[in-house]
């Protein structure tokens, strides 16, 4: 009985969460991008393909969308210590979507599946030809009026963490980046390795460890709204960064 009671229980969560688009997994989250291109039924292929990928985008792997090449102003303020700059940073390969200015549907290595042809094209094609809709009239990362490609209002991206001070795979203490209100960083492996605060991995920039988009979200997993990888509750995201 109690046993049924607990399936019963585990049953009717499960149904709650797939309802709704708290899910974990890319499968009809808001990155399930076939309810956009109904041509292919896979979800990855939007982001990741087997062959053929953009081998420079290394941070993001076997990525199948041309990169932007639109030029981002970049947020800064008289009170940041370090400097954002989106030059060789992975979050480009976000801003291939939410800039709103480059189709979701297009990709390099498009779906065999589709046309039971190899379909590579280095500068990207839609998705079985025929284009969904584009994120420009959807959902942008919020842009200042007039301007898509203007990142001033949006928390620094591509930035180094603590303002600049911790080299990428090594433990930095709290209070010894050049902001020192940041939490420890946690790190091994030298420049191969990683680097974390807390669960939030940072990226390797020339050695230094930066903050970029998916060091607050995670594109494939949609537990915490809008695939956030701390709760928002409370504002423990930004307190697992920001000793504030
Ligand atoms: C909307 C775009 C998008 C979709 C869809 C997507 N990914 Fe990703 N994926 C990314 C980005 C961006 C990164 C690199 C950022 C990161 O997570 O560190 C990444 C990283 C990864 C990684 C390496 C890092 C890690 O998290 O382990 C794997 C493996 C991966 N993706 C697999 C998949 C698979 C399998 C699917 C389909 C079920 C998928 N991805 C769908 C965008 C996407
Ligand atoms: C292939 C295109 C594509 C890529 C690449 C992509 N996204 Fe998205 N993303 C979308 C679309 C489409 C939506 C849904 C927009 C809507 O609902 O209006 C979305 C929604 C989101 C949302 C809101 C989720 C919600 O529940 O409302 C977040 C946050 C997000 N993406 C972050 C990211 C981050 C961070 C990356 C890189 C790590 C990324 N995305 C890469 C296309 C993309
Ligand atoms: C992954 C770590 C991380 C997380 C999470 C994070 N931040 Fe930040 N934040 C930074 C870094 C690094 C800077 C740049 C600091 C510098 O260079 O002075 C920054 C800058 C800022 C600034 C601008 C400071 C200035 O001087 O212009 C504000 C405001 C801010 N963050 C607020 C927030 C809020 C609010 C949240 C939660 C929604 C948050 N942060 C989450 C790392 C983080
Ligand atoms: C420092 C942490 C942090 C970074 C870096 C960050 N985001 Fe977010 N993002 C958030 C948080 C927190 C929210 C939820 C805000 C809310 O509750 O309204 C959010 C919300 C969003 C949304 C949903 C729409 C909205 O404005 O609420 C999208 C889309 C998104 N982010 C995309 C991105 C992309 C793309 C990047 C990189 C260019 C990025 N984010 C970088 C923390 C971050």
């Amino acid at each position: 009985m109690i046993n049924q009671i607990r399936l019963l229980t585990a049953l009717s969560l499960g149904l709650f969460v797939l309802g709704g688009s708290a899910v974990a997994g890319v499968v009809g989250s808001a990155h399930d991008l076939t309810t956009i291109n109904a041509n292919t039924n896979q979800v990855c292929v939007f982001c990741h393909t087997p062959h053929g990928s953009d081998s420079t985008v290394t941070a993001a792997p076997l990525w199948n969308k041309a990169l932007p090449t639109d030029t981002y102003t970049e947020y800064s303020s008289s009170t940041m210590d370090g400097t954002a700059s989106l030059t060789n940073s992975v979050s480009l390969a976000c801003l291939s979507c939410h800039d709103g200015a480059n189709a979701v549907d297009t990709v390099i290595n498009a779906p065999t599946s589709v046309t039971k042809t190899y379909n590579y094209t280095a500068g990207g094609a839609v998705i079985g030809g025929v284009a969904g809709t584009n994120m420009a009239t959807t959902n942008p990362v919020p842009a200042v009026a007039g301007d898509a490609a203007s990142l001033q209002n949006d928390h620094p991206v591509s930035t180094p963490y603590g303002g600049g001070g911790a080299a990428f795979g090594a433990n930095v203490a709290a209070g010894a980046t050049t902001d020192p209100a940041f939490t420890a960083v946690v790190g091994s492996g030298g420049a191969t390795g990683t680097s974390k605060v807390g669960v939030l991995p940072l990226y390797n920039k020339g050695d230094v460890a930066f903050v970029e988009c998916a060091s607050c979200h995670d594109p494939h997993d949609n537990t915490n709204v809008p695939f956030l990888r701390v709760s928002s509750a409370s504002s423990a995201i930004c307190t697992t960064c920001h000793v504030k």
